[in-house]
Protein backbone atom coordinates (compact mmCIF):
# COMPACT_ATOMS: atom_id res chain seq x y z
CA UNK A 1 0.00 0.00 0.00
CA UNK A 2 1.37 3.49 -0.53
CA UNK A 3 1.75 5.50 2.03
CA UNK A 4 3.49 9.11 0.61
CA UNK A 5 1.34 11.90 0.13
CA UNK A 6 2.36 12.37 -3.57
CA UNK A 7 1.32 8.88 -3.97
CA UNK A 8 -2.32 9.00 -2.45
CA UNK A 9 -2.85 12.75 -4.06
CA UNK A 10 -2.40 10.44 -7.25
CA UNK A 11 -5.11 8.17 -6.49
CA UNK A 12 -8.94 8.36 -7.82
CA UNK A 13 -10.68 7.42 -4.13
CA UNK A 14 -9.25 7.98 -1.23
CA UNK A 15 -9.66 5.35 1.45
CA UNK A 16 -10.08 6.17 5.29
CA UNK A 17 -6.56 5.05 5.69
CA UNK A 18 -5.28 7.69 2.77
CA UNK A 19 -7.10 10.71 4.80
CA UNK A 20 -5.31 9.49 7.93
CA UNK A 21 -2.60 10.03 6.16
CA UNK A 22 -3.39 13.82 4.47
CA UNK A 23 -4.78 15.12 7.70
CA UNK A 24 -1.11 14.25 9.17
CA UNK A 25 0.59 15.68 6.73
CA UNK A 26 3.35 17.76 7.85
CA UNK A 27 4.15 20.94 6.84
CA UNK A 28 6.46 20.35 3.92
CA UNK A 29 3.77 17.47 2.79
CA UNK A 30 0.52 19.62 3.46
CA UNK A 31 1.66 22.29 0.45
CA UNK A 32 1.26 19.44 -1.96
CA UNK A 33 -2.40 19.00 -0.97
CA UNK A 34 -2.64 22.43 -0.87
CA UNK A 35 -1.41 22.74 -4.54
CA UNK A 36 -3.39 19.65 -6.41
CA UNK A 37 -6.54 21.48 -4.53
CA UNK A 38 -5.73 24.79 -5.55
CA UNK A 39 -5.60 23.13 -8.84
CA UNK A 40 -8.90 21.13 -8.94
CA UNK A 41 -10.37 24.49 -8.03
CA UNK A 42 -9.31 25.84 -11.10
CA UNK A 43 -10.26 23.01 -13.49
CA UNK A 44 -13.55 22.33 -11.70
CA UNK A 45 -14.89 25.29 -10.30
CA UNK A 46 -12.53 28.26 -11.41
CA UNK A 47 -11.30 31.35 -9.76
CA UNK A 48 -14.85 32.94 -9.01
CA UNK A 49 -16.01 33.42 -5.53
CA UNK A 50 -19.58 34.49 -4.88
CA UNK A 51 -20.26 36.69 -1.88
CA UNK A 52 -23.54 35.73 0.13
CA UNK A 53 -24.36 38.32 2.13
CA UNK A 54 -24.85 37.39 6.09
CA UNK A 55 -27.83 38.35 8.31
CA UNK A 56 -27.84 36.73 12.04
CA UNK A 57 -31.24 36.94 12.49
CA UNK A 58 -31.60 36.02 16.23
CA UNK A 59 -29.48 34.70 19.11
CA UNK A 60 -32.67 33.07 20.55
CA UNK A 61 -32.17 29.61 20.60
CA UNK A 62 -34.30 27.00 22.48
CA UNK A 63 -31.21 24.95 22.03
CA UNK A 64 -27.80 23.98 24.65
CA UNK A 65 -24.91 22.98 22.37
CA UNK A 66 -21.67 22.25 24.46
CA UNK A 67 -19.36 24.85 22.41
CA UNK A 68 -22.04 27.83 21.32
CA UNK A 69 -21.82 30.79 23.37
CA UNK A 70 -25.36 31.40 22.22
CA UNK A 71 -26.88 28.12 23.74
CA UNK A 72 -29.95 28.84 25.96
CA UNK A 73 -28.13 27.97 28.83
CA UNK A 74 -25.91 31.05 28.64
CA UNK A 75 -27.86 33.94 31.07
CA UNK A 76 -25.53 36.51 30.42
CA UNK A 77 -26.25 37.34 26.69
CA UNK A 78 -28.94 39.79 25.94
CA UNK A 79 -31.04 38.18 23.28
CA UNK A 80 -32.63 40.09 20.02
CA UNK A 81 -34.38 39.52 16.66
CA UNK A 82 -33.58 41.53 14.13
CA UNK A 83 -36.77 43.19 12.37
CA UNK A 84 -38.42 42.63 9.00
CA UNK A 85 -37.48 46.30 7.95
CA UNK A 86 -33.86 45.71 8.91
CA UNK A 87 -33.87 42.12 6.94
CA UNK A 88 -35.19 44.13 3.83
CA UNK A 89 -32.55 47.42 4.31
CA UNK A 90 -29.90 44.35 4.45
CA UNK A 91 -31.33 42.80 1.28
CA UNK A 92 -31.63 46.15 -0.54
CA UNK A 93 -27.84 46.48 0.69
CA UNK A 94 -27.04 43.07 -0.63
CA UNK A 95 -28.98 43.77 -4.02
CA UNK A 96 -27.24 47.38 -4.82
CA UNK A 97 -24.13 45.82 -4.10
CA UNK A 98 -24.47 42.79 -6.80
CA UNK A 99 -24.36 40.65 -4.03
CA UNK A 100 -26.33 37.39 -5.80
CA UNK A 101 -27.27 35.92 -2.64
CA UNK A 102 -28.16 36.17 1.60
CA UNK A 103 -27.72 33.86 3.88
CA UNK A 104 -29.93 34.35 6.75
CA UNK A 105 -28.82 32.24 10.05
CA UNK A 106 -30.49 32.21 13.51
CA UNK A 107 -30.70 30.30 16.72
CA UNK A 108 -33.26 27.03 16.37
CA UNK A 109 -36.46 27.34 17.05
CA UNK A 110 -39.23 25.59 16.36
CA UNK A 111 -42.49 27.16 17.36
CA UNK A 112 -45.11 28.34 15.33
CA UNK A 113 -44.63 31.92 15.90
CA UNK A 114 -40.92 31.95 14.35
CA UNK A 115 -41.76 29.62 11.40
CA UNK A 116 -44.56 31.97 10.57
CA UNK A 117 -42.26 34.91 10.63
CA UNK A 118 -39.11 33.40 8.33
CA UNK A 119 -41.96 32.42 6.04
CA UNK A 120 -43.34 36.16 5.98
CA UNK A 121 -39.38 37.47 5.88
CA UNK A 122 -38.89 34.92 2.89
CA UNK A 123 -41.98 36.30 1.02
CA UNK A 124 -40.92 40.24 1.14
CA UNK A 125 -37.23 39.11 0.72
CA UNK A 126 -38.43 37.58 -2.84
CA UNK A 127 -40.67 40.10 -3.42
CA UNK A 128 -38.66 43.05 -3.02
CA UNK A 129 -35.73 41.74 -5.07
CA UNK A 130 -38.47 40.52 -7.83
CA UNK A 131 -37.48 36.61 -6.83
CA UNK A 132 -32.91 37.59 -8.01
CA UNK A 133 -31.89 37.32 -4.28
CA UNK A 134 -30.83 33.68 -3.85
CA UNK A 135 -31.65 33.27 -0.25
CA UNK A 136 -29.56 30.19 2.00
CA UNK A 137 -31.37 29.43 5.51
CA UNK A 138 -29.18 28.10 8.42
CA UNK A 139 -32.21 27.75 11.13
CA UNK A 140 -31.66 24.32 12.36
CA UNK A 141 -33.43 21.44 12.99
CA UNK A 142 -37.16 21.65 11.45
CA UNK A 143 -40.02 19.43 10.40
CA UNK A 144 -40.55 18.11 6.38
CA UNK A 145 -43.29 20.68 6.29
CA UNK A 146 -41.43 23.55 7.66
CA UNK A 147 -38.90 22.59 5.13
CA UNK A 148 -41.39 23.01 2.32
CA UNK A 149 -42.96 26.01 3.56
CA UNK A 150 -39.67 27.38 3.49
CA UNK A 151 -38.84 26.51 0.05
CA UNK A 152 -41.98 27.73 -0.80
CA UNK A 153 -41.25 31.19 -0.14
CA UNK A 154 -38.44 31.15 -1.58
CA UNK A 155 -35.36 29.99 0.22
CA UNK A 156 -33.12 27.17 -2.14
CA UNK A 157 -30.17 26.22 -0.44
CA UNK A 158 -29.89 25.44 3.51
CA UNK A 159 -27.30 24.58 5.47
CA UNK A 160 -27.28 22.27 8.88
CA UNK A 161 -24.07 21.32 10.14
CA UNK A 162 -23.89 17.79 11.16
CA UNK A 163 -20.93 19.24 13.48
CA UNK A 164 -19.81 15.46 14.04
CA UNK A 165 -20.28 12.58 12.05
CA UNK A 166 -19.34 10.15 15.03
CA UNK A 167 -22.17 9.71 17.20
CA UNK A 168 -19.49 9.11 20.31
CA UNK A 169 -18.52 12.82 19.83
CA UNK A 170 -21.73 14.20 18.86
CA UNK A 171 -22.80 13.18 22.30
CA UNK A 172 -20.09 14.65 24.20
CA UNK A 173 -20.62 17.98 22.42
CA UNK A 174 -24.08 18.09 22.79
CA UNK A 175 -26.41 17.11 25.98
CA UNK A 176 -27.28 13.73 25.64
CA UNK A 177 -31.27 14.17 25.31
CA UNK A 178 -34.34 14.58 22.47
CA UNK A 179 -33.45 17.72 21.75
CA UNK A 180 -30.08 17.30 20.15
CA UNK A 181 -30.43 13.76 18.66
CA UNK A 182 -27.73 12.53 16.37
CA UNK A 183 -30.51 10.53 14.61
CA UNK A 184 -32.76 13.06 13.98
CA UNK A 185 -30.36 15.57 12.90
CA UNK A 186 -29.18 13.25 10.05
CA UNK A 187 -32.76 12.69 9.15
CA UNK A 188 -32.82 16.17 8.87
CA UNK A 189 -29.99 16.46 6.06
CA UNK A 190 -32.12 14.06 4.28
CA UNK A 191 -35.27 16.13 4.59
CA UNK A 192 -33.38 18.85 3.19
CA UNK A 193 -32.52 17.26 0.00
CA UNK A 194 -35.86 15.30 -0.38
CA UNK A 195 -37.37 18.84 -0.36
CA UNK A 196 -35.31 19.97 -3.11
CA UNK A 197 -32.47 21.95 -1.53
CA UNK A 198 -29.08 22.85 -2.27
CA UNK A 199 -27.79 20.85 0.97
CA UNK A 200 -25.11 22.03 2.51
CA UNK A 201 -23.03 20.42 6.06
CA UNK A 202 -20.26 20.64 8.43
CA UNK A 203 -17.98 20.03 11.29
CA UNK A 204 -15.75 22.07 13.42
CA UNK A 205 -12.32 20.98 13.65
CA UNK A 206 -10.16 21.10 16.61
CA UNK A 207 -12.80 20.05 19.08
CA UNK A 208 -12.00 18.08 22.21
CA UNK A 209 -11.68 14.58 21.84
CA UNK A 210 -12.16 14.46 18.76
CA UNK A 211 -9.50 12.58 16.64
CA UNK A 212 -7.84 12.41 13.16
CA UNK A 213 -9.95 9.48 12.51
CA UNK A 214 -13.12 11.43 13.11
CA UNK A 215 -12.45 14.11 10.76
CA UNK A 216 -11.40 11.39 8.09
CA UNK A 217 -14.70 10.20 9.14
CA UNK A 218 -16.06 13.41 8.45
CA UNK A 219 -15.43 13.89 5.11
CA UNK A 220 -16.21 10.30 4.20
CA UNK A 221 -19.76 11.48 5.83
CA UNK A 222 -19.50 14.43 3.36
CA UNK A 223 -18.84 12.09 -0.17
CA UNK A 224 -21.68 9.41 1.00
CA UNK A 225 -24.01 12.50 1.29
CA UNK A 226 -23.22 13.25 -1.31
CA UNK A 227 -23.90 17.07 -0.49
CA UNK A 228 -23.83 20.04 -2.51
CA UNK A 229 -22.09 22.83 0.20
CA UNK A 230 -19.45 22.69 2.75
CA UNK A 231 -18.75 25.32 5.64
CA UNK A 232 -16.29 24.07 8.15
CA UNK A 233 -14.23 25.95 10.54
CA UNK A 234 -11.69 25.54 13.50
CA UNK A 235 -13.71 25.35 16.76
CA UNK A 236 -12.85 27.87 19.13
CA UNK A 237 -13.33 27.69 22.74
CA UNK A 238 -16.21 30.31 24.57
CA UNK A 239 -15.52 31.51 27.85
CA UNK A 240 -19.19 31.12 28.95
CA UNK A 241 -19.90 27.56 27.42
CA UNK A 242 -19.19 24.04 29.21
CA UNK A 243 -16.20 22.89 26.76
CA UNK A 244 -14.35 25.51 28.61
CA UNK A 245 -13.02 23.73 30.82
CA UNK A 246 -10.94 21.31 28.29
CA UNK A 247 -9.20 24.38 26.49
CA UNK A 248 -6.04 22.83 27.64
CA UNK A 249 -6.28 19.73 25.84
CA UNK A 250 -7.10 21.76 23.04
CA UNK A 251 -4.48 21.65 19.92
CA UNK A 252 -2.74 24.65 19.82
CA UNK A 253 -4.66 27.68 17.78
CA UNK A 254 -1.88 27.37 14.30
CA UNK A 255 -2.39 23.57 14.33
CA UNK A 256 -5.92 24.40 14.37
CA UNK A 257 -6.04 26.32 11.88
CA UNK A 258 -3.68 24.33 9.87
CA UNK A 259 -5.66 20.90 10.55
CA UNK A 260 -8.74 23.10 8.96
CA UNK A 261 -6.97 24.35 6.09
CA UNK A 262 -6.22 20.50 5.42
CA UNK A 263 -9.92 19.66 5.89
CA UNK A 264 -10.85 22.32 3.25
CA UNK A 265 -7.77 21.32 0.55
CA UNK A 266 -8.91 17.71 0.62
CA UNK A 267 -12.66 18.25 0.16
CA UNK A 268 -12.07 19.67 -2.15
CA UNK A 269 -10.06 17.34 -4.02
CA UNK A 270 -12.69 14.58 -3.07
CA UNK A 271 -15.81 16.87 -4.27
CA UNK A 272 -14.66 18.83 -6.76
CA UNK A 273 -17.78 20.72 -7.93
CA UNK A 274 -18.99 21.64 -4.51
CA UNK A 275 -19.12 25.24 -3.48
CA UNK A 276 -17.17 25.75 -0.23
CA UNK A 277 -17.26 28.47 2.55
CA UNK A 278 -13.90 30.19 3.65
CA UNK A 279 -15.56 30.62 6.80
CA UNK A 280 -15.26 33.35 9.56
CA UNK A 281 -13.97 30.71 12.18
CA UNK A 282 -11.07 30.57 10.06
CA UNK A 283 -10.04 34.61 9.89
CA UNK A 284 -10.48 34.40 13.87
CA UNK A 285 -7.19 31.81 14.14
CA UNK A 286 -5.32 33.28 11.36
CA UNK A 287 -5.61 37.16 10.07
CA UNK A 288 -5.44 35.87 6.24
CA UNK A 289 -7.08 32.96 7.75
CA UNK A 290 -10.18 33.18 4.60
CA UNK A 291 -7.94 34.09 1.94
CA UNK A 292 -5.42 31.14 2.63
CA UNK A 293 -8.88 28.67 2.63
CA UNK A 294 -9.64 30.65 -0.83
CA UNK A 295 -6.39 29.56 -2.20
CA UNK A 296 -7.01 26.06 -0.74
CA UNK A 297 -10.17 25.49 -2.80
CA UNK A 298 -12.90 27.38 -1.01
CA UNK A 299 -14.75 29.30 -3.63
CA UNK A 300 -17.64 31.08 -1.04
CA UNK A 301 -17.55 34.14 1.31
CA UNK A 302 -20.11 35.46 3.18
CA UNK A 303 -19.70 39.43 4.33
CA UNK A 304 -21.71 40.34 7.46
CA UNK A 305 -25.00 42.46 6.51
CA UNK A 306 -26.67 41.88 10.59
CA UNK A 307 -26.91 45.47 11.66
CA UNK A 308 -23.95 46.66 13.85
CA UNK A 309 -25.72 47.00 16.93
CA UNK A 310 -26.85 43.22 17.48
CA UNK A 311 -22.90 41.64 16.13
CA UNK A 312 -21.74 41.56 19.95
CA UNK A 313 -25.03 39.19 20.78
CA UNK A 314 -24.20 36.76 18.04
CA UNK A 315 -20.68 35.28 19.33
CA UNK A 316 -20.82 32.07 19.12
CA UNK A 317 -17.22 32.09 20.08
CA UNK A 318 -14.76 34.62 20.74
CA UNK A 319 -12.83 37.09 18.92
CA UNK A 320 -15.07 36.95 16.20
CA UNK A 321 -14.33 39.36 13.52
CA UNK A 322 -16.27 42.34 11.92
CA UNK A 323 -18.37 42.96 15.76
CA UNK A 324 -17.88 46.79 14.56
CA UNK A 325 -17.33 46.64 10.74
CA UNK A 326 -20.49 48.23 8.87
CA UNK A 327 -21.35 46.27 5.79
CA UNK A 328 -19.35 48.68 3.48
CA UNK A 329 -16.01 47.88 5.39
CA UNK A 330 -17.25 44.49 5.22
CA UNK A 331 -17.06 44.54 1.47
CA UNK A 332 -14.13 46.13 0.85
CA UNK A 333 -11.95 44.54 3.23
CA UNK A 334 -13.52 41.17 1.76
CA UNK A 335 -12.68 42.32 -2.06
CA UNK A 336 -9.19 43.26 -1.45
CA UNK A 337 -8.73 40.09 0.18
CA UNK A 338 -10.57 37.67 -2.41
CA UNK A 339 -8.44 39.96 -5.03
CA UNK A 340 -4.74 39.23 -2.78
CA UNK A 341 -6.12 35.28 -3.01
CA UNK A 342 -5.90 36.02 -7.12
CA UNK A 343 -9.44 35.06 -6.90
CA UNK A 344 -12.44 37.22 -8.61
CA UNK A 345 -16.00 37.68 -7.54
CA UNK A 346 -18.97 36.72 -9.27
CA UNK A 347 -21.59 39.58 -9.13
CA UNK A 348 -24.84 39.72 -9.82
CA UNK A 349 -24.98 35.62 -9.76
CA UNK A 350 -26.37 32.78 -7.61
CA UNK A 351 -23.29 31.24 -7.93
CA UNK A 352 -25.31 27.91 -7.20
CA UNK A 353 -23.30 24.92 -6.64
CA UNK A 354 -22.36 22.85 -9.73
CA UNK A 355 -22.47 19.20 -8.15
CA UNK A 356 -26.32 20.22 -7.35
CA UNK A 357 -26.99 21.30 -11.28
CA UNK A 358 -25.07 17.69 -12.36
CA UNK A 359 -27.37 15.52 -9.75
CA UNK A 360 -30.21 17.13 -10.74
CA UNK A 361 -29.22 16.91 -14.63
CA UNK A 362 -28.44 12.84 -13.47
CA UNK A 363 -32.12 13.31 -11.56
CA UNK A 364 -31.46 12.26 -8.08
N1 LIG B 1 -16.39 27.51 17.58
C1 LIG B 1 -16.52 27.37 16.24
N2 LIG B 1 -17.68 27.23 15.61
C2 LIG B 1 -18.80 27.27 16.37
N3 LIG B 1 -20.09 27.14 16.04
C3 LIG B 1 -20.83 27.25 17.15
N4 LIG B 1 -20.03 27.41 18.21
C4 LIG B 1 -18.75 27.42 17.76
C5 LIG B 1 -17.48 27.56 18.36
N5 LIG B 1 -17.36 27.70 19.68
C6 LIG B 1 -20.55 26.83 14.69
C7 LIG B 1 -21.32 25.53 14.65
C8 LIG B 1 -22.67 25.91 14.12
C9 LIG B 1 -22.39 27.20 13.42
C10 LIG B 1 -23.57 28.08 13.25
O1 LIG B 1 -21.42 27.82 14.21
O2 LIG B 1 -20.68 24.63 13.76
O3 LIG B 1 -23.24 24.97 13.24
FE1 LIG C 1 -28.26 27.12 19.14
FE2 LIG C 1 -26.87 26.66 16.89
FE3 LIG C 1 -25.63 27.61 19.08
FE4 LIG C 1 -26.51 25.07 19.05
S1 LIG C 1 -24.88 25.96 17.70
S2 LIG C 1 -26.79 26.53 20.73
S3 LIG C 1 -28.39 25.28 17.85
S4 LIG C 1 -27.20 28.65 17.89
FE1 LIG D 1 -15.44 42.36 7.98
FE2 LIG D 1 -12.86 42.27 7.01
S1 LIG D 1 -14.59 41.10 6.48
S2 LIG D 1 -13.81 43.76 8.32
Amino acid sequence: MDHSVEQILNKPVFEREDLIVLLNADKKERELIFRKAAEVKKEFVGNKVYFRGLVELSNICSKNCYYCGIRSGNKVVDRYFVSDDEVLEAARYAMDNGYGSMVIQSGERTDKVFVKKVTNMLEKIKALSDGKLGITLSMGEQTEETYRQWYASGAHRYLLRIESSNPDLYYKIHPNDARHSFDYRLNALRLLRKVGYNVGTGVMIGLPFQTIDDLAGDLLFFRDMDIDMAGMGPYIEHKDTPLYQYRNILMPKADRFYLSLKMVAILRIMMKDINIAATTAMQTLDKQGREKALKVGANIIMPNLTPVKYREGYLLYEDKPCINEEASECKNCLEARIHIAGDEIGYGEWGDSKHFAARKQSNN
